[in-house]
């Protein structure tokens, strides 16, 4: 994508997560706000990945020729608009009909890689339809090796030519909004959250009269979904791996990683790219924040092999940062739900251009042309002084 440098027009109320947050606490339900904000332990995980990208300062350059700044980057041989793209979100259509949908069309739109979750909401096949090789395809374990297997055909089937196993959920962590909110998954009414609702009413009508979201890949033979949120997921082993390995002919990427020692077995099993995530802080609140393992797996794995991260990314500084401290790409997650929840496919497409927008002026304030320049030594570095020609 050539730099906009209309960086200010916007017809939404979003200028930025923040915005889209506040905004989406307001109008949805808040077992619905709650589900995307909610994280694991006390929290303090999800908090941690978020300040630490506001400790990572950068160092601007002056006088370079700026005037032409382009965003394009490749991931896996592919060059994409724009670094970031939607990492895998499980029933998206809880923050609004047709959810998934919208995210399809932003993915098009502003061409970047969308991952459709297994916990999702809309099917694979609809998926496919809507954003063809764009969409990338998240599995998570199943019931059992052969209903796994079985999503891992259907994706073939439908056209995915990237998967990405998920391998940090063993089992889902309690997340205490959740169970205070009575939340489960198959939707289920509670006399909670029937209260929650009947104080939504924009929000209830709409989405009862689209449908109660429910899962769509969870498929067993008979065709019934048998998705169940608190499921245990531990299959995804080291022993699955090779299988799953040997039977996907494309693009295979783990996501979840936060060991530098994993990423380097997995590497060395065949892995296309490792996702490194520590799941936004949902699955343990001590976790480190994910920002700063990223450059000791970037260290493991060594300067070429293709590293995806998410988790705390807010606005694109925070996306040069983690491109300039390992990263290929970038995934956004909570930022594009709570922008969906405050205003629709507007609010999403607004909350995208002020990322867009965002990583071009930071180029230009780096001195910068191109993504592709964006090294360490972008990062302000308080013992030394930084080279360009580095
Ligand atoms: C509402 C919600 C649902 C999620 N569902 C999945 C999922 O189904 N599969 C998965 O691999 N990750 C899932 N994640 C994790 C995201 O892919 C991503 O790792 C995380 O949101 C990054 O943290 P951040 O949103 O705080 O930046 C989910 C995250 C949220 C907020």
């Amino acid at each position: 994508m050539e730099a906009n440098h209309n960086v200010y027009q916007n017809n939404s109320h979003v200028f930025s997560t923040e915005d889209a947050r506040r905004l989406a606490g307001k109008r949805l339900p808040r077992l619905v706000y709650d589900f995307i904000e909610g994280a694991a332990g006390r929290e303090v995980g999800v908090a941690r990945n978020e300040t630490a990208f506001d400790d990572i300062m950068l160092q601007p350059r002056v006088m370079e020729n700026v005037s032409d700044r382009a965003l394009s980057t490749s991931i896996l041989g592919r060059e994409f608009s724009v670094p970031f793209g939607v990492a895998p979100m499980g029933m998206c259509n809880l923050v609004c009909p047709n959810a998934d949908k919208f995210l399809a069309d932003a993915a098009n739109k502003f061409d970047f890689p969308l991952c459709l979750s297994s916990a999702a909401s809309s099917s694979m096949e609809d998926m496919a339809g809507w954003a063809g090789t764009r969409a990338w395809f998240q599995l998570y374990f199943g019931t059992s090796i052969e209903a796994t297997l079985a999503m891992v055909d259907r994706a073939l089937n439908a056209g995915f030519e990237t998967l990405v196993l998920t391998v940090d959920v063993p089992q889902v962590s309690r997340r205490v909004r959740d169970l205070r909110n009575g939340l489960n998954l198959p939707f289920s009414m509670t006399s909670r959250a029937f209260w929650d609702f009947a104080t939504h009413p924009k929000w209830s009508l709409a989405t009862l009269s689209a449908g109660v979201p429910s899962p769509k890949n969870f498929m067993d033979s008979d065709g019934i979904s048998k998705f169940r949120r608190e499921a245990d997921r531990g299959g995804a082993n080291w022993e699955f791996f090779k299988i799953l390995r040997k039977k996907w002919p494309g693009k295979l990427i783990v996501k979840g990683v936060t060991s530098a020692e994993d990423a380097h077995r997995l590497q060395g099993l065949g892995a296309d790219a490792i996702y490194v995530s520590n799941h936004g802080g949902r699955q343990l609140d001590s976790v480190p924040p994910a920002i700063w393992l990223l450059p000791l797996i970037r260290a493991a794995v060594g300067p070429d092999f293709p590293l995806l991260f998410d988790s705390g990314v807010r606005n694109g500084e925070d996306v040069v940062k983690a491109l300039a401290l390992g990263a290929d790409f970038v995934m956004l997650g909570r930022p594009a739900l709570l922008a969906l929840g405050a205003e629709g496919p507007n609010g999403l497409n607004a909350l995208l251009k002020c990322f867009a927008d965002d990583i071009s002026v930071v180029l230009a304030q780096l001195g910068l042309n191109s993504t592709n320049g964006i090294r360490p030594n972008v990062i302000f570095n308080k013992t030394g002084a930084t080279s360009h020609a580095a």
